[in-house]
């Protein structure tokens, strides 16, 4: 098997996206992740840009042994001092440099000529190898650049010791079999490239990043710049989770190519990136993000129960998450309830399911997610339910600043329908009243407490009352996504237990 080298560039171009910047220990931390992950080289930073950056990668060097460091440098001394200096005690040291080929950049940011340019790149290059074994050259740009100029400069940089050459889409602006064509051009028409690995380095300005990334691989790129989530310049920088999964995943398109990451850190090392930087991480991102490994249509988890391939191409363990997940929401059919039901440790008769299922089904119509703690709810109340003498069928309350709260209360006793309104000092005073009326117990409320069950703006509430009643203290509690409603169900669930 042929190992693509996968080089991170989280703590360099990542961090360079506005917002994403750590401090030295952050991104040590981070670091020892990736070092974890197993990655090939960690890009550190660009010491020359600020002595904190200098600092980290200066750490970094020191502390992370079984990983290449590399530092960034413009084609200029002093960078390229400033990168070497940082590296000193690095066990695997990299300078990487880097100037731009495209004439838009040589026009308006160096106003230099390409002649100016090349001996430029002959000069750093031949600098930072007399400093460093290893030397990485990027011609900046270089999807927009001309080709041959490009050839030209790439074949220079080798000649003058650099021993990989990397292919930045510094903009986003290539698409796949574009860069495919680049690769094989460069292979094809620069004399001495296989003195050097081919390197690629996508931006996803058009989304194209890892596909772009991917293109390159095949057409002969053995080693890619990727961030951790994606984060970086912009729209961000290839995501090493997604081109370290295409290839393992495709391993029959990727034939004869590997990577040597440890995919089952690739979630942590995503969590860890995501709270160090504040970079939130889609739903919908690919392998890392929430919904990566997640289901809630009834068609998918019915199939997902029979086989967990028909949905999934990945084994969520293989990124270190722990499972796939089926949540029940409004799109989830009874074959997900019922192997909920089964994971919590509920027998239900089947008659019983239907009822559980119907009082799901409303609750999903009012809530984005079932969790466990409300699938519990709705089995104790579906158990209490079956043995009531009063039960609740409707509830409805008027309330604000400049009204007399009054609340109505439709229930069911004995199989006759009776109703009943009152005002009160609030709602639930008034719906309480309203239900003394209709039962004729004439309990005390002692203790009333409201709780959220599960998280989230619409999580249902559960209410816990204890009332005394004929000498008697007795406990009631009641669920619903509406606390009158799960005021009502508490306070009824008490006096039918009294009943
Ligand atoms: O996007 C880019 O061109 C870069 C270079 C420094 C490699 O980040
Ligand atoms: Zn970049």
């Amino acid at each position: 098997m042929e190992k693509i080298i996968i080089f991170d560039t989280t703590l360099r171009d990542g961090e360079q996206a506005p917002g994403a910047s750590l401090t030295s220990e952050q991104k040590l931390k981070v670091a020892y992740q990736l070092e974890r992950l197993g990655v090939d080289f960690i890009e550190a930073g660009f010491p020359i840009a600020s002595p904190d950056d200098f600092a980290a990668v200066s750490m970094i060097a020191q502390n992370i042994k079984q990983t290449g460091i590399c530092a960034l440098a413009r084609c200029l001394k002093k960078d390229i001092e400033s990168a070497y200096n940082s590296l000193k005690k690095a066990k695997m040291p990299r300078i990487h440099i880097f100037l731009a080929t495209s004439k838009i950049h040589l026009q308006y940011k160096f106003k230099k000529a390409e002649d100016e340019i090349l001996d430029l790149v002959k000069r750093s290059t031949r600098m930072a190898k007399k400093k460093c074994r290893d030397v990485e050259f990027s011609p900046e740009d270089a999807t927009r650049s001309d080709r041959d100029f490009l050839f030209k400069v790439v074949e220079a940089a080798i000649k003058e010791g650099a021993t990989t050459i990397n292919i930045p889409d510094t903009v986003g602006y290539t698409y796949p079999q574009e860069v495919y064509s680049l690769i094989k051009d460069i292979i094809n028409s620069v004399p001495n490239i296989n003195k050097a690995v081919l390197s690629t380095h996508c931006h996803d300005d058009l989304g194209l990043a890892s596909a772009n990334s991917l293109a390159a691989v095949m057409a002969g790129a053995r080693q890619v710049h990727c961030t951790i989530n994606g984060i970086g310049e912009r729209a961000g920088n290839a995501s090493l989770e997604e081109v370290v999964m295409a290839i393992k995943v495709r391993r029959d398109a990727f034939k004869g190519l590997k990577t040597e990451v440890n995919t089952k850190e690739i979630y942590k090392t995503s969590q860890l990136v995501k709270t160090l930087t504040g970079f939130v991480v889609p739903p919908n991102k690919a392998i890392v993000g929430d919904n990566a490994f997640r289901h809630e249509s009834g068609i998918h988890q019915d199939a997902m129960i029979k086989k967990r391939t028909t949905y999934e191409i990945m084994n969520p363990k293989d990124v270190g998450i722990g499972k796939s997940q089926l949540v029940l929401g409004k799109h989830s059919g009874r074959h997900a309830l019922l192997k909920r039901l089964k994971d919590l440790g509920f027998k239900l008769e089947s008659g019983n399911v239907e009822d559980v299922f119907s009082r799901f089904k409303e609750l999903a119509d009012k809530k984005k997610e079932i969790f466990d703690e409300d699938v519990i709810s709705l089995v104790e109340e579906q158990t209490r339910d079956k043995k009531k003498a009063f039960e609740l069928i409707s509830i409805r309350g008027v309330t604000g600043t400049d009204v007399v709260p009054e609340t109505s209360v439709k229930i069911k006793h004995k199989a006759k329908v009776l109703m009943s309104s009152s005002n009160g000092d609030g709602p639930v005073d008034a719906c309480y009243k309203a239900i003394d009326k209709l039962t004729r117990l004439k309990p005390r409320l002692l203790s009333y407490k409201l709780d959220a069950i599960t998280k989230g703006k619409d999580a249902q509430g559960m209410v816990r009352i204890e009332i005394l009643i004929r000498g008697k203290t007795v406990s009631g509690r009641g669920a619903s996504t509406d606390i009158l409603e799960a005021s009502a169900k508490a306070y009824i669930d008490a006096l039918n237990k009294i009943y």
